[in-house]
């Protein structure tokens, strides 16, 4: 598995975060401000995470993203594994990552991945993004805050 990060300069795999994260106005705030990781198979990028440190001791995975014909293939659990030895190499004793109430899958993966539910952002969604968000049948309104140590 080939994860590296994104040389300055270089152009982000857009196409990928865009699963992740529907704003591209959002994303690419994130990205300039945090660091992208790149998995790629070959020369083809099919995963993507950026992490974003929110203080000192604390980061946040702020976007992960496994190509669509790619997943449920244990690519999305590698990333988080490497992004959690990633940032606890670097010191930082948090890792937290937030996701939507009707993102079952995803809730799911973060708990897999020794992520807690820490809080709940009621409204968060509704208040950053235009257009409605549905999932499984449920629209997207607040967001649910994980945490792990490190
Ligand atoms: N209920 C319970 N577990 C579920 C589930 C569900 N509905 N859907 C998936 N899972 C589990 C899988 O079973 C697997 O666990 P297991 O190994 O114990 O079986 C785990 O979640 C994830 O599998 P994996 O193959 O590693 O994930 P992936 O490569 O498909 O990547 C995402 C996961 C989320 C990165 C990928 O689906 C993706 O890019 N989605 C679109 C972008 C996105 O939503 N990003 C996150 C935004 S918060």
């Amino acid at each position: 598995m080939n994860i590296r990060l994104l040389q300055p300069g270089e152009k982000p795999p857009y196409s990928l975060l865009l699963l992740a994260d529907p704003s591209r106005h959002l994303v690419e705030q994130y990205v300039s401000r945090g660091r992208c990781f790149l998995f790629e198979k070959g020369k083809e990028v099919i995963g993507v995470y950026v992490l974003l440190p929110t203080s000192p001791r604390t980061i946040e995975l702020v976007n992960i993203a496994v190509k669509k014909s790619c997943q449920g293939n244990g690519f999305g659990k590698r990333l988080i594994a490497h992004a959690i030895e990633q940032a606890r190499g670097e010191g930082y004793r948090t890792i937290e990552v937030g996701t939507g109430n009707s993102s079952f899958a995803q809730l799911a993966l973060y708990q897999k991945c020794g992520f807690s539910i820490t809080g709940i952002d009621h409204g968060f969604f509704l208040r950053h993004y235009e257009e409605a968000i549905l999932e499984n049948g449920v629209q997207c309104r607040d967001m649910v805050r994980l945490a792990r140590e490190l």
